[in-house]
């Protein structure tokens, strides 16, 4: 008897929190039920959810950047539903498959002036390898990154992670990892000059907080690598495949990396997949003979799931022009945020490209207003923008979240396929929201004064952890 997939989900749904507190991870379930955010989610389609309800969400967060195309689109579910039919050989290990290498080519041919792909089966496997991939290509161990980066969470990755919470505790990490400030060429160049560095790995566009890079920064960074003989590697895992009106971030400044690491998006949502993309010279000195062939690899990469719904997502992203989309949408947006800005003092900055977006509030001047502010803030670094996030959620069906530890930065990473229809949806929700929290007396406020006392007794008894409190449901991961 097969096993029914459909009837399991319906017989234990009504299970889903406590299975997850008992067996996985139940702070999880602590965060999603102290910010009312357990909806039961029964579908997804495009950029939308459905609750038990039947109640519509729009997702901005896309999964941390993984739905680009939107969940369960029609091409990527039949690549890989004809994948399966096709009774494929798949993983045979000792041989090559197709799949795998029009993926490659593929890719390739939106970055022409690299060479190789290896593909890997998440974002920081990507960023493992190109770890090591620099430090066998140039025979120098250093790799320097910025502050506030993310690059992933396994050791290597973690290793290169600018942000002190998700490192605190989990030491030592990798030797020879030098930490430098984001859009500081004299620190780029005093770390190059000072020591032996295999490469400077950067996010054109900082995800923690959707930092842009000021203008020459990139550039500039670029040519320093050329100037010590270092490889620049983009990590592109969030800002790729469209995400900011571009196929590659990159090359709004005009940059070649000598190594591109892509992830998210590429799955499809459905197969995870990573890749790094890189100089045939560079592939050459890490599988520089037969002996090592499968010197660096995993058993999983490359399997025809993940290539097929790598083919397909690109299919659909050129299908559907979401390039230009997200170019044009992520204008408009852009455009309705700053003007937002001008009516509400709370609003700090707006910053962004495509649709990668982050509105960043700030203490306000009128002294009510402050006052309320840093109440919140002393409660909790970053707590003001949970005000934000959780009643566009219970009033407006619209899911956010904070970019990162103590961020007052809200990030939109909603899917491409965005319509005019959800921008309005969007601009009325935002508004309604920030305009609310000008209002001392008003119901955010109310709200503010229970996360207040949440946080107060969530740290007394240990529920939430006592350094991030609720800010523990800010950019977990992406
Ligand atoms: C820029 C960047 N690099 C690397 C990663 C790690 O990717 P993964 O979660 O697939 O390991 C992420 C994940 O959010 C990311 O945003």
């Amino acid at each position: 008897m097969g096993l029914d997939i459909k009837e399991l989900i319906a017989e234990r749904e009504i299970e889903r929190y406590r299975l997850h507190s008992s067996y996985l991870n139940e702070q999880m379930v602590h965060v999603l039920k102290t910010i009312g955010f357990d909806r039961r989610y029964q579908r997804g389609v495009g950029q939308y959810l459905y609750d038990e309800r039947g109640e519509k969400y729009l997702d901005l967060l896309s999964g941390w950047g993984v739905f680009a195309i939107g969940r369960n689109h029609p091409t990527v579910r039949e690549a890989l539903k004809a994948v399966l039919d096709s009774e494929l050989p798949n993983l045979v290990q000792m041989d090559v498959s197709v799949l795998s290498g029009v993926l490659a080519e593929r890719l390739l041919g939106f970055a022409p002036h690299l060479d190789k792909v290896f593909f890997s089966n998440s974002g920081a496997e990507a960023v493992e390898a190109a770890i090591k991939f620099a430090r066998t290509a140039t025979r120098r161990p250093g790799i320097v990154y910025c502050s506030h980066a993310f690059h992933g969470l396994t050791y290597g990755s973690l290793s290169l992670n600018g942000d002190p919470n998700f490192r605190a505790d989990f030491g030592p990490l990798l030797p020879e990892c030098f930490e430098i400030a984001f859009n500081d060429l004299a620190a780029l160049e005093q770390a190059l000059a000072s020591r032996p560095i295999a490469a400077f790995i950067v996010e054109p566009i900082q995800g923690k907080g959707v930092i842009i890079p000021n203008d020459g920064y990139l550039q500039g960074a670029f040519e320093l690598c050329r100037k010590y003989g270092t490889l620049f590697i983009a990590d592109e895992i969030q800002t790729g495949l469209g995400r900011t009106g571009r196929f590659l971030a990159s090359e709004h400044w005009g940059i070649e990396p000598d190594m591109v690491l892509l992830a998210k998006s590429l799955s499809g949502g459905h197969v995870p997949v990573g890749a790094v993309l890189t100089h045939k010279w560079v592939f050459d000195k890490v599988f520089n003979c037969m002996a090592r062939a499968v010197v660096h690899g995993s058993t999983f990469s490359k399997n025809d799931l993940a290539m097929a719904a790598g083919l397909a997502t690109l299919q659909v992203i050129e299908s559907e022009r979401l390039i230009d989309k997200s170019a044009q949408v992520g204008k408009r947006l852009l455009h309705s945020f700053e003007e937002m800005s001008r009516r509400h003092e709370l609003i700090k900055s707006v910053r962004g490209k495509g649709l990668m977006i982050g509105v960043e509030f700030g203490s306000p001047r009128s002294p009510k207003l402050r006052a309320s502010w840093k109440l919140l803030e002393t409660a909790s670094n970053g707590l003001f923008c949970q005000l934000i996030v959780i009643p566009l959620f219970n009033d407006h069906r619209v899911l956010t979240q904070v970019a990162g530890h103590g961020s007052h930065t809200i990030k939109l990473l909603p899917s491409l396929t965005i319509s005019d229809e959800d921008c309005g949806w969007i601009e009325q929700s935002f508004e309604a929201v920030i305009a609310s929290a000008h209002r001392t007396t008003g119901a955010v406020w109310k709200l503010g004064k229970t996360l207040i006392s949440n946080t107060v007794r969530a740290r007394s008894t240990h529920q939430l952890h006592d350094r991030g409190s609720l800010a523990l449901a800010d950019g977990i991961i992406e």
